[in-house]
């Protein structure tokens, strides 16, 4: 019998990249049949918006959940977006707004001084215990947008020993090498071992 496991976001192309991660062997649910409101992320660092997505989606529908918080950090700007990255534009800004506004702080930044990294924190939780799972991935921003897959910085980011942007590759293949499919590797991982 599958095991039910909410997974606590409302980003599609999240649950996308989850769903084909996870999908085969668990029954997915979302936030949706349970509440209609959106978790605030009111926190300053990807652990505790992760903990207060998991949190909520495991108090609103009494089913384990696991929550994804992601983000981009950029060496040549210190670290932003980071845990900001989908804001960075302001606060109702589209993946393509937050794309042009990084592009352009990065305006003259040399390709070496181009390197960054996506960071994803998923927090599982339970009736029993809540659990951190990290993935990471290498990699640096072009200075043109390439490919139609994927989603948000996708484009621009060329992950390290790639000549593919992450929107040139198709989902199963992200999955294999991203921050959020490592993370999901090592959750899939202890998930299993679990009853
Ligand atoms: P959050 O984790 O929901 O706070 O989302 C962070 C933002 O980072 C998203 O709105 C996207 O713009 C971006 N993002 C998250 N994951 C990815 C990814 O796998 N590729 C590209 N951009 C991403």
């Amino acid at each position: 019998m599958k095991k039910h496991l909410l997974i606590s976001t409302r980003n599609k192309d999240k649950r996308r990249e989850i769903s084909k991660a996870l999908g085969e062997n668990v029954e997915l649910h979302h936030p949706e049949e349970f509440f209609d409101e959106d978790v605030e992320e009111t926190g300053v660092t990807l652990y505790e918006n992760a903990l207060l997505k998991a949190r909520a989606g495991f108090e609103e529908s009494g089913l384990p959940s696991l929550a994804d918080d992601t983000g981009l950090e950029v060496d040549a700007l210190d670290g932003r977006p980071g845990v900001y990255s989908s804001r960075y534009a302001g606060e109702d800004a589209t993946y393509e707004d937050n794309v042009n506004k990084l592009l352009e702080e990065l305006n003259g930044v040399n390709d070496g001084n181009r390197t960054a990294r996506f960071r994803t924190v998923m927090v599982y939780i339970d009736k029993e215990q809540t659990v951190r799972f990290d993935g990471v991935l290498e990699g640096r921003i072009l200075t043109v947008k390439r490919g139609e897959n994927g989603f948000g910085y996708d484009p621009v980011f060329l992950p390290e020993n790639s000549d593919l942007t992450l929107a040139e590759i198709d989902v199963v293949d992200k999955n294999k090498i991203s921050h959020r499919g490592l993370a999901l590797q090592k959750f899939a991982h202890w998930y299993s071992s679990q009853g």
